[in-house]
Order: C-alpha cells, then sequence, then structure tokens
C-alpha cells in the first residue's frame, strides 16, 4: 500500500492507493473521528456488486450505514440531484452525526463533494473511487461540482475530502473504454508535468490497460502525487499553477457538453481537447513538433477518439465560450511546448481555435 499526503494544513488528507485497502476501511475511518452514520452516495450496479466490500469492515467498526442510490449519468451532477438527497439527508441526519462517503466514479464524487461542502454549511466526506479516471485525477483536490446545461461545473466549491481509498481491485469490473479514458487523464499528467511518465506510459499502455497491478499502482501514485504537489501550491485554482491540469480540457469540456454528455465521454473529450490544443501551440508556433506527434501516437495507439465525430464545429466553439477558467479575457488555454512543459495563453484568436478544431474532424 502507498500513502500520499495531500499537504493542506489543517485540510490536509491521505490517500491509500493499493488493492485490497477497503478491508481496513472501518478502523481507519474510526481513526480520522469524522462521525458514526456512514452516509454511501453510490449507484445501483456499484451497490450491487460491491456493498459486501464496504458493509463488513464499516459494521464491524460500529458505524451505521444508509446507501443513497443515484442513476448512473452524467445527468446526476445536477442540482436536482442534490436537492433531492439534501432532502433524505435532512430526515435521516437525526444525531447530526453523519458523513458522506462517496463510492463511485468521477459523476458520485464530484457530487457528493457538492452536497458535502454545502449541506449544513459543510460535513466531512471521505473518496473511495471507482474508475481509473477518478482514481488518477477526481478524487483528489476537492473540486465539487454540479453541471448546468450551459456548462459542466459551473456551480460549485473546493472542498476537500478527509481521506481517500484508491482500491484498483475495484477496476477489474470497468470497462476498456472506460479504462481508456482513465488512461487520457494519465497522459495529460505526463504532457504537463513528468517526461518520465510519459516515457513509461509510451513502453506501458498496454499493460496499464491490461490493469496489470504493479504498473497500475505505480502510475496511480505517480498522478496522485503530481496532482497532490499542484493542489498544495495552488488549492483555490487562483495562482496559474493548478490550471494546468486543464490542458485539454477547455475544448474537452466544450466537446463533452456539446456531445450532450453522452457521445464522448470526460476522457475521450480530454483526449480530443488535448489534440485540439497542440494543434493550437502547433499553430501559433509553440510546439515542438516532434514531441507533439508522439502525444498524437500515443493518444490513437491506445484506442482514444482522434477524431471529433457527430458533433458540430459550431456547436464545440459556442460551449467553450462559457468555460469559466479565464477572467478579463476572451479565453484562456492551457497550451503545449515539450513533453513536460505548458503553458497558460490568453486570448488565442478565434480563428486559430476554429482551424485546430477544424483539423481534428
Ligand atoms: N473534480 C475533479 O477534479 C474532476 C477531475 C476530472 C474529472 N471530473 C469529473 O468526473 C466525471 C467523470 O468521471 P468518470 O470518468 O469516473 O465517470 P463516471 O463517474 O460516469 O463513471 C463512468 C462509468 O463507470 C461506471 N463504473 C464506476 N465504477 C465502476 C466499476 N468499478 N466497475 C464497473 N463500472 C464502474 C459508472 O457507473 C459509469 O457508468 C466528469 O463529470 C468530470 O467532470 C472531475
Ligand atoms: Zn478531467
Amino acid at each position: 500500500m502507498k500513502k500520499i499526503r495531500v499537504e493542506l494544513n489543517q485540510r490536509a488528507y491521505s490517500v491509500f492507493i493499493g488493492r485490497g485497502i477497503l478491508s481496513s476501511l472501518g478502523e481507519r475511518l474510526r481513526q480520522l473521528n469524522i462521525g458514526s452514520d456512514c452516509y454511501i452516495i453510490t449507484n445501483a450496479w456499484l451497490k450491487k456488486k460491491y456493498s459486501k466490500v464496504l458493509d463488513a469492515p464499516l459494521r464491524s467498526s460500529g458505524f451505521t450505514l444508509r446507501y443513497m442510490i443515484i442513476p448512473d449519468s452524467e445527468k446526476s451532477k445536477s442540482f436536482e440531484s442534490a436537492c433531492n438527497i439534501f432532502e433524505d439527508l435532512a430526515v435521516v441526519d437525526k444525531k447530526k452525526n453523519i458523513f458522506i462517503l462517496a463510492f463511485g466514479g468521477g459523476v458520485i464524487g464530484d457530487l457528493s463533494a457538492f452536497i458535502a461542502s454545502i449541506y449544513r454549511r459543510g460535513i466531512p466526506y471521505i473518496q473511495i473511487p471507482t474508475t481509473l479516471l477518478a482514481q488518477v485525477d477526481s478524487s483528489i483536490g476537492g473540486k465539487a461540482a454540479v453541471d448546468m446545461s450551459a456548462a459542466k461545473n459551473l456551480v460549485g466549491a473546493v472542498y476537500q475530502p478527509k481521506a481517500v481509498f484508491s482500491d484498483n481491485g475495484l477496476l477489474k469490473t470497468l470497462s476498456s473504454r472506460q479504462i481508456r479514458a482513465g488512461l487520457a487523464e494519465i497522459i495529460k499528467y505526463g504532457v504537463i508535468k513528468e517526461p518520465g511518465l510519459f516515457d513509461f506510459l509510451e513502453k506501458n499502455y498496454n499493460s496499464v490497460l491490461m490493469l496489470n497491478e504493479a504498473k497500475l499502482e505505480y502510475t496511480i501514485s505517480r498522478c496522485v502525487k503530481i496532482k497532490a504537489d499542484i493542489v498544495k501550491k495552488d488549492e483555490l485554482d487562483q495562482k496559474g499553477i493548478r490550471a494546468i491540469l486543464n490542458f485539454g480540457h477547455t475544448i474537452g469540456h466544450a466537446i463533452e457538453t456539446a456531445g450532450g454528455y453522452f457521445r464522448y465521454n470526460h476522457g475521450e473529450a480530454v483526449a480530443l481537447g488535448m489534440l485540439v490544443a497542440i494543434d493550437i501551440s502547433r499553430l501559433i508556433g509553440l510546439a515542438n513538433e516532434k514531441a507533439a506527434r508522439r502525444i498524437d501516437c500515443l493518444i490513437q495507439q491506445t484506442g482514444l477518439p482522434h477524431r471529433i465525430r457527430g458533433i458540430g464545429i459550431d456547436a464545440i466553439v459556442k460551449a467553450h465560450y462559457h468555460d469559466k477558467k479565464f477572467k478579463g479575457a476572451s479565453n484562456r488555454f492551457v497550451l503545449f511546448k515539450d513533453i513536460g512543459k505548458v503553458m497558460l495563453v490568453e486570448n488565442v484568436p478565434l480563428s486559430v481555435i476554429k482551424k485546430a478544431i477544424k483539423n481534428r474532424f
């Protein structure tokens, strides 16, 4: 088992990574002293498949359990779902000793964090990410949000969990499409921060896709460490440091939104968004061409999408205006210089953005 600290002074917490770590979940939660009533937010399939993994360690440590089942869709990351859950919490939270346990992928994690951040002005929550994408990215860093029809993650907060438990044994039931989606965010970490991780992925992407335990544990730990270090320096995303995690996300989110949140999943949209960001970087003369080709090639080899299908360019351009990551500029992109080197660029001309998107049709 690996333990990585997200160092945030009084909000610091540990990310536990390893196969089988959930057997000690009850004891570890007891040590955190976050309450006695565990409110588990998950979906029906995950509950049926995995409740036995959670129930025994939690009950034997004296926790009461209540499951809240939400529909399995990005559409669950909504105000409506949050309100339904607030109503239920208000009824069941008699002893005011409740904490939330998010058991699922990024959708459940983001929604649970959002609820925990505002219910009774904030209650403790725990992340148990069950997708590769959530284990390497969304469960760490405290970004809590719900989507609006105009744009993703438009309403939310930064609210840190009390701990994260990443058991890669849970990934065995993921579809290969979902594993690839996680790999897209992993490639992102290599590109923005760690050439060594990128080299490793070029040689080992297939082992990661096949869920090789040692390679997976190494990969997840590297990504968590990179994200923990970035979040530590810029928790509230105000210094332009955390912003580099959005590489591929400006156009990626626009593709996800324009596709109605179902044509492309988050990781697939991010893969396409990274390719568009690289093309913008090429067009403005920023990109190291050899390195850019290595990324193109890795994304194609992993089977992630590299051409945009079934969405019009105008819908993508319209959706990208709702990106909330810039103020006082017409847009802000994380652009690519070399592997391990990205930079923030504001006010990219619309003609360049459109050309780069067109390149990917
Ligand atoms: N908060 C952040 O910092 C952050 C970062 C990246 C992404 N996100 C958000 O995360 C979301 C995407 O997360 P995701 O890719 O995990 O999607 P998801 O939560 O929709 O999960 C993908 C699918 O996998 C299924 N699933 C989950 N665990 C499984 C398991 N162990 N076995 C089999 N099936 C399983 C789910 O039921 C779902 O159908 C997006 O909403 C995105 O905006 C947030
Ligand atoms: Zn992402």
